[in-house]
């Protein structure tokens, strides 16, 4: 089957994903998909069915970006498909019994909805699903710079300054912390390539999570192949389905200027 794209990173083809991942007959570390949830007036915004149970045949981790009433109402889909929310894994750690948070909350800064009668929306859900067993699931928390008080030392008012290493189990603190679950990231504005085109640090910590380094993510719904670039952006390789070709023609221009974007603007 020919791409619409291809480069070395990336692959982008033109179809419905339901009859393009089959025959393309592959497996992923990650799904990032940003299906249609059937509640804007856009001509593409139709929920496919039968989408989560070919999802299932290419990868067992997927990010899915929804509305709370797109996944309330389609619970009963992913679960058929074999699904399970990442959600309701036990921590693993020694003794440890929190539930910690892997749905993502996306805080969007600007807000969309205007309505009267509800709070003003600035936030999208992003939620992450596996299958089969979670140790079988790739899982890398995305860690970010932190300089707030050192978390060794909180509460000891005679320790001496923190050396890094605590007691019987060293605990080194690299000036780092674990991503928080409310990621924020300004939607796109302006001059856009699609009308729900997802920007770029949003979608990096999703992938650097659900992917190891070098491995493939795939986009079923990819739109202008804003994951198909964050993809690349982080060193992994992707392949991105879009069922229109004004979008595919909008990506394959954004994609073929990506090196440029990656070098700096060097070459
Ligand atoms: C929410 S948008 C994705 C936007 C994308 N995340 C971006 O950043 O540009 C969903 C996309 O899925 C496409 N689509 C809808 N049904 C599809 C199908 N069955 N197969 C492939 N693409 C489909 C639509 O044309 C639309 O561009």
């Amino acid at each position: 089957m020919d791409a619409y794209y291809e480069d070395e990173t990336v692959q982008l083809y033109l179809g419905d994903m339901r009859e393009i991942l089959p025959a393309l007959a592959v497996t992923a570390d990650l799904i990032v998909a940003d299906p249609p949830y059937g509640e804007t007036s856009h001509g593409w915004d139709r929920w496919p069915d039968g989408w989560l149970d070919v999802a299932a045949r290419h990868a067992q981790s997927m990010w899915s970006f929804g509305s709370m009433r797109m996944f309330m109402r389609r619970a009963a889909e992913f679960s058929a498909a074999d699904w399970h929310l990442s959600q309701d894994v036990v921590g693993h750690d020694e003794g440890d019994d929190f539930h910690g948070d892997i749905n993502i909350v996306w805080e969007k800064h600007n807000g969309s909805g205007f309505a009267r009668d509800r709070f003003r929306r600035v936030h999208e859900h992003v939620l992450h699903w596996y299958r089969g067993p979670w140790a079988g699931v790739h899982q890398d928390v995305p860690r970010v710079p932190y300089s707030g008080p050192n978390k060794s030392a909180r509460g000891s008012a005679n320790r001496a300054a923190h050396t890094g290493v605590v007691g019987a189990s060293s605990y080194v603190d690299n000036g780092t912390r674990l991503m928080r679950s409310v990621i924020k990231a300004a939607a796109v504005r302006g001059q856009k390539r699609h009308p729900d085109e997802k920007p770029l640090p949003i979608l990096d910590p999703l992938i650097r999570y659900g992917c190891p380094p070098g491995g493939l993510v795939i986009d079923p719904f990819a739109g202008s192949s804003s994951t198909l670039e964050a993809a690349a952006a982080a060193g992994m390789r992707a392949i991105g389905i879009e069922g229109r070709e004004d979008y595919c023609e909008a990506s394959a221009l954004r994609l073929a200027a990506m090196p440029l974007l990656l070098d700096g603007g060097a070459a």
